[in-house]
């Protein structure tokens, strides 16, 4: 059975997933827990809920670099979904954490890659256009990069765009929205075109494709300095390893839109695309598929921003701090 750790678990995304996962992983699984603050506490109070899946942890401490804790529990990790990092605060961008976030990820995925360098890393934490670049510079550090297991989760794009079209035409119900790009503002791209069924006019239809844009700022504003995004990105980032935990057990092979490496199939190295789930990871990388005018202008906008902020140097390895 599977084993997927949550690196950055005691944090407000962290807390959620674990809970999500351990509710919905496959009986037999192992729920590994990586955090530098409070993960012998999550680890005992999730080991309580009598689900079939086994629950370890490891206890980093602040300021450790490359952690033997970390790397001990790594191994053996079929998945890794790695949340840790820092959020934003009104005010900032995404693309602001990039000087703090990028060096959390690279000493995080140079200390699990080290571990386990077949496991799928799925990423979470922002800037996400930039921080799966870091990651692949770290695993191609290693001499270990698989394109094919690299993920950055730009999902909750995805169900933010469901969610937002469904209440605007009640009682038609998708289940997916199509959302391409990348996972920041004008790179956020929902191709509502590729929904069955008509859509609203366009003046209603375009302040929704602006809303999902914005919408982690608008909870960024929400929270009014008390974070951003943790219980919609849990339940994004748990669908989303779910679904690479069916596709590696080879339970389904899942569609999902995923921020990866396009492997020269598109014009920018990185890009959230559809691909199906396997095995192995990424099974196969699919065209995007018909855009209408509106869309294909959103896109040719996005594509030399991907481009600019997935290119950014490798930062210093820094030590963790909770997500
Ligand atoms: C989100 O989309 O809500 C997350 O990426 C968090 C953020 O900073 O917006």
């Amino acid at each position: 059975m599977v084993n997927v750790c949550v690196v950055g678990a005691a944090g407000g995304i962290g807390q959620s997933l674990a809970l999500l996962l351990m509710r919905q992983l496959p009986h037999g699984s192992t729920l590994s827990l990586y955090d530098v603050v409070g993960a012998p506490g999550v680890a005992a109070d999730l080991s309580h809920i009598d689900s079939g899946v086994t629950v370890k942890y490891a206890a980093g401490k602040i300021g450790v670099k490359r952690d033997p804790a970390l790397a001990e529990l790594a191994k053996g990790v079929d998945v890794f979904v790695i949340v840790a990092g820092v959020p934003r605060k009104p005010g900032m961008t995404r693309d602001d954490l990039f000087k703090i976030n990028a060096g959390i990820i690279l000493d995080l995925v140079l200390t699990c890659g080290s571990a386990s360098p077949n496991a799928v890393f799925c990423v979470v934490t922002n800037p996400v256009n930039s921080t799966v670049a870091i990651a692949a510079q770290a695993l191609k550090k290693l001499g270990v990069y698989n394109k094919n297991r690299l993920l950055g989760v730009s999902l909750l794009d995805g169900v933010r765009a469901t969610r937002f079209i469904n209440d605007a035409r009640k009682p038609l119900h998708v289940n997916q929205v199509a959302v391409v790009g990348g996972h920041s503002d004008v790179t956020i791209v929902p191709l509502f075109s590729q929904l069955p069924g008509p859509l609203p006019p366009k003046s209603v239809l375009d302040p929704i494709v602006k809303r999902v844009q914005v919408a982690g700022t608008e909870v960024v504003k929400a929270k009014a300095g008390r974070g951003s995004a943790t219980l919609s990105m849990a339940e994004a980032g748990a669908r989303f390893a779910l679904k690479v935990v069916e596709g590696l057990t080879g339970a389904a092979n899942p569609l999902v839109y995923t921020y990866v490496d396009t492997d020269g199939k598109e014009e920018t190295e990185f890009l959230a695309i559809p691909v199906v789930l396997g095995k192995n990871g990424i099974e196969r990388r699919l065209p995007i598929g018909k855009m209408t005018d509106d869309e294909k202008k959103l896109f040719q906008e996005a594509l030399p921003v991907i481009k600019k902020i997935s290119k950014r140097v490798t930062p210093s390895p820094a030590p963790t701090c909770n997500g």
